[in-house]
């Protein structure tokens, strides 16, 4: 009897999508399913593009950034009507269970799918924002890291030829992760992330200081959660007389091929996703955490909000004051 699974990917792209497919295929292979592809996201799997996932389909993938399934925002999923002709579109090939890589989202559309008709899903988190509930860690983060890492080593170059204070705006949605972890990893002066009061005045104050005393340059790391980017880049330059630059780093942020770390953990949150639909697990969301795989029923990620660590907080504070 053929065991149907699906997997798609689904919201803001991010790398280690690609290899968590391939190796979602492979090990549901191992394990007596026949692997589906599903294409465009929830969009795909309403207008049916889904399709047998042949090796020719997850040769060379895993190396790739972005998501070679395609992603969607799909707001027709919350129609019921809608949501029936996708069930109708997995009934047909016979495919019981699904595999979701994206965020909370799409975890909670793909939950409501699962309560009106019982197709059980198991969701491996991915964003570069790290803003997941319940997780340490989502797929895309270090490869995020690590562009925005090259990116301020590369900004430094001009900031310190001209003397300059660059203020480098971060993606992250409402979520400060990237901003506070690269502002700390590239030894940034500044650091505003929404999670943290910050005075702009104690900063100004601080910055004379050091400029008084020999600094010649500035880097300032800004979540784009707290708006503060461009307000941030006059403040520098008018009120402290610091020349100054704003850099929005923007969608570069999501590309480039997934480093070691970020392959090596798709492997095993997609080992965990076919693990736990096998045991009959029917929507939880695979998490790492302390250290840990395991996973969480949906309703304990989707209602809960994911908290910075504090210790990275504390490490950080001096920066926003
Ligand atoms: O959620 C990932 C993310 O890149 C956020 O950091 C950012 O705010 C948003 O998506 C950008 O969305 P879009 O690609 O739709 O412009």
């Amino acid at each position: 009897m053929s065991k149907g699974l699906a997997i798609l990917t689904s919201g803001g792209d991010s790398a280690g999508m690609n290899p968590a497919v391939k190796c979602a295929v492979d090990y549901a292979t191992q394990k007596g399913y026949e692997p589906y592809l599903i294409y465009d996201g929830l969009r795909g799997l309403i207008a049916d593009r889904i399709v047998p996932a042949s090796r020719e389909l997850t040769t060379g993938m895993l190396h790739r950034g972005g998501t070679l399934l395609r992603s969607s925002r799909s707001p027709e999923f919350f129609d019921i009507e809608i949501r029936r002709k996708a069930y109708e579109n997995l009934q047909r090939r016979g495919i019981e269970k699904l595999i979701v890589i994206g965020g909370d989202g799409s975890f909670r559309a793909l939950n409501q799918f699962y309560a009106d008709f019982g197709v059980p899903f198991a969701g491996i988190p991915a964003t570069i924002d790290n803003d997941i509930a319940g997780t340490d860690y989502c797929l895309g983060v270090d490869t995020a890291l690590n562009v925005i890492r090259e990116a301020i080593d590369s900004i430094r170059d001009t900031a310190s030829s001209f003397s300059r204070a660059f203020v480098i705006e971060v993606m992250g949605r409402h979520c400060g992760y990237l901003a506070l972890t690269s502002a700390l990893a590239c030894g940034a002066e500044i650091c505003l992330v929404p999670e943290m009061p910050y005075n702009l005045e104690s900063i100004g104050a601080r910055l004379k200081h050091d400029l008084a005393n020999g600094r010649k340059y500035a880097i300032a790391v800004v979540a784009e959660g707290t708006k503060m980017g461009d307000y941030l880049t006059r403040y520098i330059n008018d009120s402290i007389g610091m020349e100054a630059r704003l850099t929005v780093l923007g969608h570069i942020q999501r590309g480039g091929s997934p480093t070691v770390l970020d392959r090596v953990m798709a492997y095993k949150f997609a080992v965990a996703a076919v693990d736990a639909l096998d045991e009959g697990q029917t929507n939880s969301i695979m998490i790492f955490r302390d250290g840990n795989y395991s996973h969480l029923p949906i309703q304990e990620v989707a209602e809960a909000k994911y908290k910075l660590d504090p210790a990275l907080l504390r490490l950080a504070a001096p920066l926003s004051s």
